[in-house]
């Protein structure tokens, strides 16, 4: 296992499984897999529904001593409904008490989007369902993250879809720098400014949909989408190493630094996908792919932008 060093030398797993839109039918047996095959590092989040259906993974893992809670790295993320100060804690223990654990390795604030408690675990429908950031500023969401790590109930805090002018909102308001920034990245949207910058910081990247996430909604989909893992050249890269295509886009991942949290409820691709840690790419190689770089987002966080809400495509990203 590649580990990536955090601001403090702890040691953060490099490749994890994601478990956005792994259904509650699949993800039990995909986590117990994974953790078996040799991954330590489950990605989770409760807005994908399925946190209880993960907790039953890691309980019967941890009992069968398939892995020390030590040695396993579970990160899950704050749902906007609970920004509010008095809600992280709460929002928090929930996620413990799904996953079946008493502390969590990071803990992230999932989007820099706010709203109301009663939307719960659930997408705003209306613009009343927002609160604006001017009302719910990020700093004091990331405030309450702060007492959450000082109390015990998680090792780090990150968050997640950050821009670096967030990013220095929070470090600025609060002195306390997130130890993890979860973004979409993959070889169309490289995010070399924001890695400059989270590595300036100290900042771990996690990179989220490293496969272009093509299991997404049809309805959050562009008609003209572009395929990653049919790129050919990604499969003429994948055929000279011997390798998928998948593969190639978690080794380059790896090799711009970045932690990478593929998500596969096959067992033969879960395998495959954390043997990709043991191939290699020449920097030739990863100067072609860094080549594909069309700045595409396939997660262009529009669904948050609908019904005249306060935030907009741009003030999202920026
Ligand atoms: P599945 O879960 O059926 O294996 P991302 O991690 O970017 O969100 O992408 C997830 C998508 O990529 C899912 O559709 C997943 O399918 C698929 N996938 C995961 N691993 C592989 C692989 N090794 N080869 C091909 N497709 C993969």
């Amino acid at each position: 296992m590649q580990y990536t060093n955090l601001y403090n030398g702890d040691l953060m797993p490099s490749i994890g499984l994601g478990t956005w839109k792994s259904s509650q039918q699949t993800v039990t047996d995909a986590v117990n897999h994974a953790l078996q095959t040799g991954y330590q590092h489950i990605d989770c989040a409760p807005i994908y529904m399925n946190e209880k259906n993960v907790g039953h993974a890691l309980e019967a893992s941890l009992q069968k001593k398939v892995i020390r809670r030590d040695a396993l790295w579970v990160t899950s993320k704050l749902w906007n409904s609970f920004h509010a100060p008095e809600n992280v804690a709460k929002a928090l223990k929930e996620t413990l008490h799904y996953l079946r654990l008493d502390y969590l390795d990071a803990y992230l604030i999932h989007w820099p989007v706010a709203t109301k408690f009663s939307c719960h675990y659930r997408h705003a429908q209306s613009s009343s369902d927002y609160i604006p950031l001017a009302d719910l500023p990020l700093e004091d969401t990331w405030q309450a993250m702060i007492e959450c790590q000082k109390a015990g109930l998680t090792r780090h805090i990150g968050v997640s879809n950050f821009s670096i002018n967030k990013i220095t909102q929070l470090i600025n308001n609060t002195g306390i720098s997130p130890s993890i920034n979860q973004v979409e990245c993959h070889p169309y949207l490289n995010q070399n400014p924001l890695r400059q910058f989270c590595q300036q910081q100290q900042i771990a990247l996690t990179a989220y949909a490293p496969l272009g996430s093509a299991d997404r909604p049809q309805i959050f989909k562009a008609a003209d989408e572009p395929s990653l893992l049919e790129h050919p050249k990604i499969l003429e890269i994948a055929t000279q190493h011997q390798a998928t295509a998948a593969q190639v886009l978690i080794q380059w991942s790896l090799a711009k630094g970045n932690v990478v949290i593929p998500k596969s409820t096959h067992p033969e691709r879960i395998e495959q996908n954390l043997a990709a840690a043991a191939m290699t790419l020449s920097s030739d190689t990863i100067l072609q792919i860094d080549q594909l770089n069309i700045d595409y987002r396939f997660i262009k966080g529009d669904f948050f932008t609908i019904n005249g809400s306060p935030y907009t495509v741009e003030s999202l990203w920026c």
